[in-house]
């Protein structure tokens, strides 16, 4: 049988196409706009989230025996309020995970509400990308809004209420929205009173790799697909790459270098640290993880290469670093703030310590290692809790860069292992799929099953100890700085 994996990320649509033993078929990606309409705002229109996976499935589909494809699943780029009205129609752009706007709500939620309270009903505290502060920035902003929405979303539960008509979510995705029991599994009445939230208009929750319906006829038939492809709810695309990569059980660790940076571990129990610094959410696998995301990973590469640099090339920029560890320039890697650990939406990219003798490899070598050093300001939260990691899976366009993973093997001093797809949250999606139509028991079977490891990247002794000098200079940059970015906002 066939199982299809959709990718709902911020810069594009990523749809696989995958058979029951793991063999990737065809891999297709279409790209859809981002809108900035304010400094630090993130916006989409899921109409066009929708039309270009339509596209996409109709392309990933052109040569394969559609008779066989059994099961659809997803990973989506989480977050993201998505609302309707009473027509279904689309009642505002969404609002996206990097979106900063709900500084003020946040501070209610963190400050008025508490962080204690909003810690032991959700097992997380506000920040400005989750679900819930925008859901308030809409009443208090947009007021006409607000009184028109019927059904509450998520980015990937909008396609899967077009394909299939059923108002869905998935417990990992569901964790991010901060109206959610993470260690219940199961909505907060508290918080849904608190974000004046009525529970019909959220989604009915499902385990990511249970069935939740099929596809609507007419969408099959514009497919050509059978009707009776299965739909399973999927995850968030950081559960779904943590699938994608085998990072599931006890203590195992993701990196994904995605437009966002996130450090993904897995844990069979419920956890919650202190400060809640690290997110704690429920797993595609039926457990929990706790996760360190940093809002501009590789989008920060992207940018330097395509906005300022001005090339298409980045390979090409990137031959000739060797001198790993011994870099005079720091890059701190806030181009839309940061979220994992520092919570602000103030912070701002910066580059620090720049000479006449600086080049434009330093300030590309820079940005590589700004975003290493911030992953690993999460990975120092998780060691913090006693949690030990002496090795990773790494996914995401970012990882395709033999040098980003060599950085990130010795800042972190982790050992790196390469999973043969790096298409992390799309083979998730399909692996997913696979387990709500029975090809695997569950989703740890799968994952033994079907994720290779190709190659892995040590880090070098000499290597690691130059960084965690560098490490220690970039952590007082932020601090010395926090004051300056509060000033220019
Ligand atoms: C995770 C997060 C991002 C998005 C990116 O908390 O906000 O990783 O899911 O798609």
């Amino acid at each position: 049988m066939l199982y299809i994996g959709v990718d709902l990320g911020t810069s594009a649509v990523k749809l696989l196409l995958m058979d029951g033993k793991g063999k990737i078929q065809n891999v297709v990606s279409r790209e859809y706009p981002l809108f900035f309409p304010h400094p630090g705002w993130s916006e989409q229109r899921p109409q066009d989230w929708f039309s270009e996976t339509m596209a996409g499935l109709k392309e990933l589909l052109k040569d394969a025996d559609r008779k066989q494809v059994a099961g659809l699943s997803f990973g989506g780029q989480m977050h993201g309020l998505v609302i309707l009205d009473e027509n279904d129609e689309v009642i505002r752009p969404a609002i996206l995970w990097n979106d900063g706007r709900t500084y003020e709500e946040c501070e209610y939620l963190n400050n008025v509400i508490g962080k204690e309270k909003l810690s032991a009903y959700t097992a997380n505290i506000s920040f400005t990308g989750f679900t819930a502060p925008k859901l308030l920035w809409v009443r208090n902003k947009e007021p006409e809004n607000f009184a028109r929405i019927r059904k509450i979303m998520l980015p990937k539960d909008y396609l899967a209420y077009r394909l299939t008509g059923v108002h869905c979510t998935d417990v990992s995705d569901a964790s991010g929205m901060l109206l959610f029991d993470v260690k219940n599994r199961r909505w907060s009445k508290e918080m849904c009173e608190i974000c004046h939230v009525k529970e019909e208009q959220l989604a009915k929750i499902y385990e990511s790799y249970e069935c939740v319906g099929c596809l609507k006829p007419e969408i099959a038939k514009e497919l050509d697909l059978p009707e009776t492809v299965k739909v399973a709810a999927g995850a968030g695309d950081n559960a779904a790459a943590a699938v994608g990569t085998g990072t599931v059980g006890n203590g195992s660790c993701n990196i994904s270098l995605g437009t966002s940076g996130t450090v993904f571990i897995s844990s069979e129990k419920f956890g919650v640290d202190r400060y809640n610094a690290l997110h704690s959410f429920a797993h595609a696998d039926g457990t929990y993880h706790l996760m360190g995301c940093m809002l501009s990973a590789a989008s920060c590469n992207k940018w330097w290469m395509d906005e300022i640099i001005g090339t298409g090339d980045y390979g090409k920029e990137q031959q000739g670093i060797e001198k790993l560890g011994e870099n005079h320039v720091y890059f701190l890697p806030y181009l839309m703030g940061e979220r994992s650990p520092h919570n602000d939406p103030d912070a701002r990219g910066t580059f620090v310590g720049m000479t006449m003798d600086t080049t434009r490899q330093d300030m590309t070598q820079a940005v590589l290692e700004g975003v290493a050093f911030a992953l690993r300001d999460s990975l120092e939260v998780a060691k913090s809790l006693g949690i030990r990691i002496e090795r990773t899976k790494i996914c995401g366009g970012g990882a395709k860069s033999p040098l980003w993973r060599r950085i990130i093997a010795n800042v972190l001093n982790l050992k790196v292992d390469i999973p043969e797809s790096e298409e992390g949250p799309a083979m998730g999606g399909a692996m997913l799929a696979a387990v709500a139509c029975g090809e695997y028991a569950d989703v740890k079977e799968a994952a033994e099953k079907l994720v290779k490891v190709v190659d892995t990247v040590e880090p070098d002794p000499e290597t690691a100890a130059k960084y965690e000098a560098r490490y220690a200079q970039f952590k007082a940059i932020y601090p010395a700085l926090k004051p300056v970015f509060a000033l220019i906002k």
